[in-house]
């Protein structure tokens, strides 16, 4: 649609494969799916096929409804393979502060209910940024994410990083006017963030203002990247990372130019693209 595209042929496997469509825009390698389900199970098999060619793979998760295909596609895969991920690490992207206790809507409890659970990964094997119902700790002495950053370290860095896509182009919970550098922190979520959390919360009020979130930084230093983003209210931030928006006012853009990233759509939120 007018937009600025420099499309490459991503190798001698790509090109127009009936449903799959690959192309390179604005430093991203993008691939289009037929349907959201293609494109959740594209991503599950390589999560599984990093965690076959290395068990003890530091895996970045992500949440959020666009990855319930993908964890549900990874759980069905390994039902034939119990124990497949008893020696992976895993950290998420992010959480909510300020959560009551018990709070279903802690990504915590979300990844128990559709990858933990289901898969048997024990509380060693999983880090977050911070626990579910932390209060907001601008003024603890231990900065946070310190802990975090360095058991991803000690992990040996993330093998593969997860990410969903938010409308206004946030990854994880980096808001525009993220840095490039920033780290894991707490972060204050933007009105339109919160407004489409409202639903995951039962209303507006109950959405957290604030959040801990891997920094745009943290994210970067991942070996592979891969985004996902499905539906057409998805579509006019797909349009704008690949028509090459700014990191500073769409942090997905700060994705661009890093040596492995792919990002999987369905068809819906690639309507906006230009054929091709
Ligand atoms: C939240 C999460 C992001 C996620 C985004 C998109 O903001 N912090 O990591 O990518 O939601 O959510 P959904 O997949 O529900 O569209």
């Amino acid at each position: 649609m007018g937009m600025e595209e420099r499309q490459q042929e991503a190798g001698p496997a790509a090109g127009r494969l009936a449903g799959d469509q690959r192309r390179r825009a604005a430093g991203i390698s993008v691939r289009i799916h037929a349907s959201a389900e293609l494109a959740c199970q594209a991503v599950a098999e390589e999560v599984l096929e990093l965690v076959a060619r290395k068990p003890s793979a530091a895996l970045g998760l992500a949440t959020g409804s666009t990855m319930v295909g993908v964890y549900a596609a990874m759980v069905e895969a390994l039902l034939d393979r119990p124990g497949a991920l008893d020696a992976v690490r895993t950290f998420n992207l992010d959480e909510y502060l300020d959560l009551p206790p018990g709070s279903p809507s802690s990504f915590r409890a979300f990844m128990d209910a559709h990858l933990f659970g289901p898969c048997g990964l024990s509380e060693h094997q999983v880090s977050f940024p911070c626990p579910p119902s932390s209060p907001a700790l601008t003024s603890a002495a231990e900065p946070i994410g310190r802990e975090f950053e360095a058991a991803i370290e000690r992990a040996g860095g993330l093998d593969l990083q997860l990410l969903g896509l938010g409308r206004n182009g946030h990854i994880a919970f980096n808001e525009p006017g993220s840095g490039m550098d920033s780290r894991t922190r707490e972060v204050e979520l933007a009105p339109k963030t919160r407004a489409d959390a409202a639903a995951t919360f039962g209303s507006l009020e109950a959405v957290p203002f604030r959040a801990v979130t891997m920094g745009v930084g943290t994210i970067l230093e991942a070996r592979q990247i891969r985004v996902l983003a499905l539906g057409a209210h998805k579509a006019d931030v797909v349009a704008s990372l690949l028509a090459g928006a700014s990191g500073l006012g769409l942090p997905a853009a700060y994705l661009a130019g890093h040596a492995d990233v792919c990002l999987h759509l369905d068809a819906a939120a690639g309507s906006r693209l230009s054929a091709g």
